[in-house]
């Protein structure tokens, strides 16, 4: 039966050729969060593997990990703390550093977003190289929080992503490509 969530959760993902450059093949969410069944599904299936777990923050990445990820975070009896580009967040700030195709660009959280020992969900609405999750990672274990679990809608597993997050923790997409 997820099999087949699973698949018309896919099916309201568009895929944009050559955007923002070219080469890339954008996968463009918005087409599933306008179909109201979409939206309930996918929300549905992110909870499901961690539902039962303790958990006390989910951490999502801005800007599109904030669509689901408040969401997430309620339906796991978690609190959400977000994950923002430079400049964005208004309190002290840690930064962490990633590696962009051509340069780099950075992520900060707020330094008292989480306590120590805290159990953490980051969520992101794509992994693709997995250098924004494993950045948003290393901001979370400064803190002393626990990396508990990975959640994406879609992972491009081409480019192993996967092998950037921290080992030994569950890392669930709903969208294998
Ligand atoms: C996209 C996507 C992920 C990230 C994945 O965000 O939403 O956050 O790239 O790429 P990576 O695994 O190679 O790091 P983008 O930077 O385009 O910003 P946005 O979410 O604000 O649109
Ligand atoms: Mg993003």
């Amino acid at each position: 039966v997820h099999q087949s969530i699973t698949d018309y959760i896919s099916n309201t993902i568009r895929t944009i050729p050559d955007f923002p450059k070219k080469g890339i093949q954008f996968k463009d969410i918005t087409t599933l969060l306008q179909d109201k069944r979409a939206l309930e599904l996918t929300s549905y299936m992110l909870a499901q593997p961690f539902r039962n777990r303790s958990v006390d923050f989910v951490v999502g990445l801005e800007s599109r990990g904030f669509l689901f990820g408040t969401n997430l975070a309620q339906d796991l009896n978690a609190g959400f703390v977000p994950v923002r580009k430079p400049g964005k967040l208004p309190s002290k700030t840690l930064s962490e550093m990633y590696a962009l195709e051509y340069g780099e660009d950075h992520v900060e959280i707020h330094q008292d977003a989480i306590f120590k020992g805290a159990k953490v969900i980051i969520h992101d609405d794509l992994i693709a190289t997995g250098g924004t999750a494993s950045a948003a990672s290393k901001l979370i274990k400064r803190l002393g929080g626990e990396i508990v679990g990975y959640s994406f809608i879609i992972e491009l597993s081409f480019l192993n992503g996967r092998d950037q997050l921290v080992q030994n923790v569950p890392i669930e997409s709903i969208v294998i490509e």
